[in-house]
């Protein structure tokens, strides 16, 4: 049997180290994965809003194994039919108009990027407000965008053409407009930020501030989206709708795609020769996105995201209540945060120790995404991991963090792969031994049914 250890080895040898995993993971059912060694952890991040359906849910494989036996690629100089009716069901889902497809979050943002500086063009307009510690990706336009400093840090010179306002404060964004201003781009909640919803008045006063100066109000989708919040997209929890979004990660249930909607206004901006990518919503891709979206409706997932989340939200409060050195819970649907008041990934460590997968974002915050369908059991038993590791922390049976901390390397937000990938923690991250209690033989056949009190999307 190929071990945990055996995975490592080769991967440290062989693979850039621009992540620092701590297991090995080799299969996943709903809310459960297996590490090489037979330890089931429940997972509470879905690949980091990727697996919105659970892993591997019998629908999407279905659709990915069918179309694959049929047509895999043939490039965009053809029609096909998946991409059509993915485009036809997002627009409908959201704003109207059209759809352009490509393969990430970032790629997805370089064309929300692009479509915006291409309308404004010829007004000499390109510069777009971003706001301070959002996440756009890490292509080099889309770090550019990114208000955070240490995502640029040794790239340096970065694209022109990005400036950065306060999240939620509609006068920093006012006091950033000038003629060049093309755009104000943000995401509905924060995910790298800290899990941070926007206001609805800030989200409003936005839309208002574009609409007064002729510009485009763009939303990154791309974590907050596909039903995390509650809503198909994180938008749709506020009044107001933006010229054009992007999304990626949960689109294709971890089959890679994302996507470019532009509202009617600003579909037919990007023209024949203007942007393009090889694998842009390939049939395949496509079949795996379209397989998404059905179980989201078929399971009833936008209202589950709210119920789930609700329940989750409730049971961390009663924890931030109980325990000191945990501040608050915040987020919208299932895009929870665990506010403490010192670094939070020693604690996302130990969490993980204890089988369930977290992550630790912007310093202080442990970040809990886990899938839309999760049972109620699952919530329950995730509850009953972190309040242990709270007690234990508190009850200072272990080091204390403050402790554990002086060991681990304590750069803000070094606990998130995604926004800071050096090799962290490494003091307090040590392999989890191979759990034999913990084995479980196979994960479970099928992809569990949805709760019969949970109640269906129209
Ligand atoms: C809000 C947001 N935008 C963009 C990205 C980049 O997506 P990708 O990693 O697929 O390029 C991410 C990734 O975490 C994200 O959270």
């Amino acid at each position: 049997m190929t071990t945990s250890e055996d995975i490592a080895d080769t991967f440290n040898t062989f693979v850039m180290p621009t992540y620092a995993p701590k297991i090995a993971l080799t299969r996943g059912k709903g809310t459960k994965v297996w590490d090489a060694d037979g330890k089931v952890y429940l997972d509470f991040l879905a690949g980091i809003s990727v697996v919105n359906v659970g892993h591997c849910h019998s629908s999407v494989v279905d659709a990915i194994s069918e179309q694959a036996g049929k047509l895999m690629h043939v490039s965009n100089l053809y029609y096909t039919e998946n991409q059509a009716r993915l485009a036809r069901k997002l627009s409908d889902i959201s704003l109207g108009g059209k759809c352009f497809f490509c393969n990430s979050g970032a790629e997805a943002n370089e064309g929300l990027i692009k479509l915006a500086r291409l309308w404004g063009h010829d007004k000499g307009k390109y510069e777009v407000i971003c706001m301070n510690n959002s996440f756009h990706g890490r292509t080099l336009a889309t770090a550019a965008a990114t208000g955070q400093s240490k995502i640029q840090k040794g790239f340096e010179p970065m694209p022109e053409g990005f400036v950065h306002a306060d999240y939620n404060d509609i006068d920093s964004v006012k006091a950033l407009i000038n003629e060049k201003t093309v755009a104000v781009m943000l995401e509905a909640v924060q995910g790298e930020g800290g899990v941070v919803p926007a206001d609805p008045e800030f989200m409003t006063a936005v839309r208002e501030v574009c609409d007064e100066n002729e510009l485009l109000m763009l939303c990154d989708e791309v974590q907050c989206g596909m039903g995390r919040t509650g809503n198909w997209f994180g938008f749709q929890g506020y009044d107001v709708e933006p010229d054009a979004f992007s999304m990626a990660k949960a689109l294709g249930s971890g089959y890679p795609i994302g996507a470019v909607v532009a509202s009617p206004r600003v579909a037919d901006v990007l023209q024949a020769g203007k942007h393009a990518t090889t694998f842009g919503g390939t049939p395949l891709a496509c079949a795996a996105a379209l397989a998404t979206l059905e179980v989201i409706e078929d399971e009833g997932l936008l209202a589950r995201a709210k119920t789930s989340g609700k329940k989750l939200s409730q049971g961390l409060e009663a924890l931030a209540a109980k325990y000191e050195h945990v501040h608050g819970v915040r987020g919208r649907g299932l895009m929870l945060g665990l506010v403490l008041d010192q670094p939070a990934g020693p604690f996302a460590a130990r969490l993980l120790e204890e089988g369930l997968i977290t992550l630790a974002t912007a310093d202080t915050v442990v970040r809990f995404l886990p899938p839309l369908n999760i049972k109620d059991g699952e919530i329950e038993e995730a509850l009953e991991i972190v309040d242990d590791c709270l007690e234990e922390w508190h009850s200072g049976e272990v080091e204390e963090p403050d402790d554990i901390l002086e060991e681990a390397v304590v750069e803000p937000a070094a606990e998130t792969a995604e926004t800071e990938p050096e090799p962290v923690a490494e003091a307090v991250e040590a392999e989890p031994e191979p759990v034999e209690e913990a084995v479980e033989a196979e994960p479970e056949p099928e992809q569990e049914e949805p709760e019969a009190d949970i109640v269906k999307e129209g």
